[in-house]
């Protein structure tokens, strides 16, 4: 179910005409859905119900207070990469018996803290870091659960720059290095093996690489039985894409469970998931103001007041992310027109169309799908601050997070 929709020509939230937020808040800000995010958690916890696996969200996608309580009530736990993430989890009221710290570069302070702390698992991504974390339980005089990262060699089939599971990539460890780790548990007394863990990409559509690392888990948690370790968990990441405009498909959620409950059955083990993207993607929006319209050869520049700054997806990774007008009317320009920011680099471009129905300056636009990965990457580039965030319940709003002040950049 998506919670934006044209009613009348107008763009609504929920039941909130987005105008209406638009001519009372200062643009550019990020505008999210309270129902859109508690649908899609739902959904995703409904969806892997015979499963009943721990869902931890992965706060990396969005990292807003707010949010992370919201889903913290609807029981989520959380998937954390820096002392930053822990705290924002903890303060959102998750149980660190609820969240798990994956990262290739945790440091002694980060690995201390989530030891007195005590959280649910550690994924240790280096046999370096096994020992790190074996020194500063020692110091702690704690027994930790530790789960180890693999990395598969499986290729995600998504964008390079964000698959993490083939063997040039420095996530996680090979099965052959985990294996021997496992064999020699008893150089860690501090250390308790509770897991294996996986992660190959994001924005992944397609079912074949899920279905890759689950058959490659089976046959490596076989091979580890046989040599005693039982784990408790298997932790497989998060991953699942979205739909980024409405010519592609959803990915199937049930189909993946289906897999995923056989898995568990033959593995007798419990499922962790880490789902960011299909958790928030389509539950946050970029409002912005078109400041100038710009004619060149052969096209038309609509140079709008958000900038790369704020949503960086379109120039790191080529991402299309559509762009609405907050009130539709019956023009149509039939003339290239790209949606541009104001920051001085030529990759700071939004998205291209054949056509486009005319737009003046000051109108309002949308730019969709940027809850997860929009916020959590923005910069302060070109001492541009970081926008407000606003939360639509129903007819209502309320900020969330305010503005970054102007002044907090200029010392
Ligand atoms: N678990 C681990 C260990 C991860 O590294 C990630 C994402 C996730 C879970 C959540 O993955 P998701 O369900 O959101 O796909 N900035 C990029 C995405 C980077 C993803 C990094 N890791 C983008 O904007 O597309």
């Amino acid at each position: 179910m998506n919670f934006l929709k044209f009613k009348n020509k107008k763009l609504f939230f929920e039941n909130t005409a987005i105008s209406k937020v638009a001519t009372r808040i200062k643009t550019p800000f990020y505008l999210y859905s309270l129902g859109q995010l508690r649908f899609n958690f739902n959904n995703f916890k409904k969806s892997f119900k015979k499963i009943n696996p721990i869902i931890c969200f992965s706060v990396k996608s969005n990292s807003n207070l707010k949010l992370i309580s919201e889903l913290k009530k609807l029981g989520s736990g959380a998937d954390v990469v820096s002392i930053g993430e822990l705290k924002i989890a903890l303060k959102a009221g998750i149980s660190p018996k609820k969240i798990v710290f994956s990262g290739v570069g945790k440091t002694e302070e980060e690995l201390d803290f989530a030891i007195k702390k005590e959280i649910l698992l550690i994924n240790a991504e280096s046999e370096a870091e096994i020992r790190a974390i074996n020194k500063i339980a020692k110091k702690n005089n704690k027994i930790v659960s530790v789960g180890i990262r693999i990395n598969p060699n499986i290729s995600a089939k998504t964008n390079k720059k964000i698959s993490t599971g083939k063997k040039d990539n420095k996530f996680g460890i090979s099965m052959n290095a985990c294996f021997e780790i496992f064999d020699n548990q008893y150089h860690y007394e501090y250390l308790k093996f509770e897991a294996i863990s996986v992660h190959i990409g994001s924005q992944i559509m397609d079912i074949n690489p899920f279905k890759k690392v689950l058959n490659a888990l089976s046959n490596f948690n076989k091979k580890i039985n046989l040599i005693g370790i039982n784990l408790k968990y298997i932790d497989l990441g998060g991953g699942t894409g979205i739909p980024y405009s409405n010519s592609e498909k959803k990915f199937n959620l049930k189909q993946y469970a289906n897999l995923v409950l056989k898995f568990k059955k033959t593995n007798n083990v419990e499922i962790i998931f880490e789902p960011g993207r299909s958790v928030c993607g389509n539950t946050g929006v970029l409002i912005s103001k078109v400041i100038y319209l710009k004619d060149a050869p052969g096209k038309k520049f609509i140079i709008i007041d958000a900038a790369m700054n704020d949503l960086i997806r379109p120039a790191l990774y080529g991402a299309k992310h559509q762009i609405y007008p907050l009130l539709k009317n019956s023009s149509t320009i039939k003339k290239n027109t790209e949606f541009v920011g104001p920051v001085c680099e030529s990759s700071d471009t939004f998205i291209s169309y054949n056509k486009y129905q005319k737009l003046n300056e000051g109108d309002y636009v949308c730019i969709d799908n940027i809850g997860a990965y929009g916020r959590s990457l923005a910069s302060n580039y070109n001492t541009r601050p970081y926008c407000a965030e606003i939360l639509i319940n129903k007819n209502k709003y309320k900020v969330i997070k305010q503005r970054q002040k102007l002044e907090s950049l200029i010392n």
